[in-house]
């Protein structure tokens, strides 16, 4: 590497804040590189940023795991995690740049392995420029995090030389209640500073989701109605066709709520309710959703304000799928439930008196999460006989997948001679507006926080309130038996559509 500032591309305008800036030197190391999360998303993320001229000439991948792998396997793997899942197209070039800074260190998460990592990433900070820079990706389940940060810190990777810098990135579960959130954030904290901890919720990273700022935030006409006066309920619903074949470990235990709701659900509801932030830097952004977060409550009693389900066999399209306690590995006696749903209010001048009704499950009618704002009736309506009889409640769409964009339902004269309204949708999609495509969630926060950018990033704060308004219900659940049966491929159990007409509403059919 002769040029002294390999990461600038000389042919981009520095100017242009349009263009994604580029990330400096740097290296990362992925703890738990063989498992499925970084051959799904990672590493063809990685590849991605690459291809798109994001990542600075000399960064490094560094695999870490106990397979016995040298470099060349680790290409190997690398390379079909790529072939199977990158968004651009395989370019060789691209990936003979790349590959030249791929390494492999085999070890496990306690021992000395982690003594040769540091020596080696000192070696590679020397031969690829990459300054001492490194982003830690914890690819594990959180019962490593302690051993990892403990032998980070022993090894003295934890900490930089002046100019340089350390960042730990970390997926969910975040704990599975609010004391153990805490008691990892307190693992976690005793050896990264908070700004330099990075956790991902990767629906923070999908395109749609910072559409609700910019939807919000950019135009005039939403935000006088985005309030109590007007609206008079919110759906957020993450709907999945997918079963959990293959994820028994990992789900079983945890269920719906805590997989999806805690983190994903909560992080949408906070961006739909929370006030304009003053910028969108990190504190800014984050000062907001912690104000929501904090004014945020389930609405009791929660044996009708909330409902659960598990799967059972059925059709799911043309196909007949197993039920949940057929599926390999999981205890058919689990009360894990594969479909939450609860009714929170968020106790503000804007949202008093508006529910907010969101859900989640596996095996349901079809792959869909989307952000209804459903409105009150118009005061007043002048029509007579039956005229609009067809007219259902106004809304806003927010779709964040798949299918991204923005629908608003309204009423319209059915066209004749005769005065009658039914309601009709004004679509917005993003595949019809732009050409350009969305890049992954992960491209996105991979870039994000080798650029020190925090914003699309939920705070500890963040994370343990998600975690006091879900407790509650969680317990509740526990207490009171076993989740009601729903068939694969329907919308969920009886008591989900019960639960919303005991409250005058129903689920939007998405
Ligand atoms: C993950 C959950 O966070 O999100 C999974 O752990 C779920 O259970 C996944 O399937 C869904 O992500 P996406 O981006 O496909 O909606």
């Amino acid at each position: 590497m002769t040029d002294s500032a390999p990461w600038v591309n000389p042919l981009r305008n520095a100017a242009d804040k349009r263009l994604p800036r580029i990330a400096g030197p740097a290296g990362m190391v992925i703890f738990g590189v063989t498992g499925d999360l970084a051959f799904k998303k990672l590493l063809p993320a990685i590849y991605d940023l690459a291809s798109r001229g994001l990542l600075p000439a000399g960064f490094t991948l560094v695999g870490y795991g106990r397979r016995d792998w040298d470099t060349a396997d680790f290409c190997d793997y690398f390379r079909s995690a790529v072939e199977a899942g990158a968004r651009t197209r395989f370019n060789h070039d691209v990936w003979e740049h790349l590959s030249q800074g791929i390494e492999f260190v085999q070890g496990s998460f306690d021992d000395e392995g982690f003594d040769r990592l540091s020596a080696r990433l000192a070696e590679l900070d020397k031969a690829r420029g990459t300054g001492g820079n490194w982003a830690y990706y914890l690819s594990v389940p959180p019962e490593f995090f302690s051993n990892i940060c403990h032998q980070l810190e022993r090894v003295g990777m934890a900490n930089s030389a002046e100019g340089s810098w350390r960042r730990f990135i970390i997926e969910k579960p975040f704990g599975h209640d609010q004391e153990s959130a805490r008691e990892l954030n307190e693992i976690v904290n005793a050896v990264f500073p908070e700004s330099a901890v990075f956790r991902i919720d990767h629906y923070l990273g999908k395109e749609t989701v910072q559409n609700i700022m910019a939807l919000r935030f950019a135009n005039q006409i939403f935000e006088p109605m985005w309030n109590a006066h007007y609206i008079d309920h919110v759906q957020i619903t993450m709907a999945e066709d997918i079963g959990l074949g293959g994820r028994a470990g990992y789900y079983d235990g945890i269920g719906a709520a805590r997989d999806v709701i805690q983190n994903h659900l909560l992080q949408l509801l906070a961006l739909v309710a929370m006030e304009e932030p003053s910028s969108f830097a990190p504190e800014a952004l984050r000062a907001e959703k912690v104000k929501v977060l904090r004014a945020t409550q389930p609405v009791y009693p929660l044996s009708k304000t909330t409902a659960r389900g598990q799967y059972t066999a059925g059709w799911q399209g043309s196909e007949y799928v197993k039920g949940l306690r057929e599926e390999d590995g999981f205890d058919p006696a689990s009360t894990t439930e594969t479909y939450a749903a609860c009714t929170l209010k968020v106790n503000s001048r804007r949202w008093g008196g508006v529910p907010f009704y969101l859900r989640t499950g596996k095996r349901l009618g079809r792959r869909v999460t989307e952000i209804a704002l459903v409105f009150k009736a118009a005061p007043n309506q002048p029509f007579v006989d039956g005229e609009a009889d067809a007219l259902g409640q106004n809304a806003v769409v927010i779709r964040v997948q798949p299918d991204e964009g923005v629908t608003m339902r309204f009423g319209s004269k059915v066209p004749g001679s005769t005065m009658e309204v039914r309601d009709v949708n004004m679509d917005f999609t993003y595949a019809e507006a732009f050409t350009e495509e969305s890049p992954e969630a992960y491209e996105r926060l991979i870039l994000d926080a080798l650029l020190d950018e925090s914003s699309l990033f939920p705070t500890n704060e963040e994370v343990e309130l998600s975690w006091s308004i879900l407790d509650p219900i969680i317990d509740y659940w526990h207490k009171n038996g076993a989740p009601e049966d729903y068939q694969a491929g329907t919308w969920g159990p009886p008591s989900a559509d019960k639960m919303m007409r005991r409250q005058g509403h129903s689920w939007r059919r998405p």
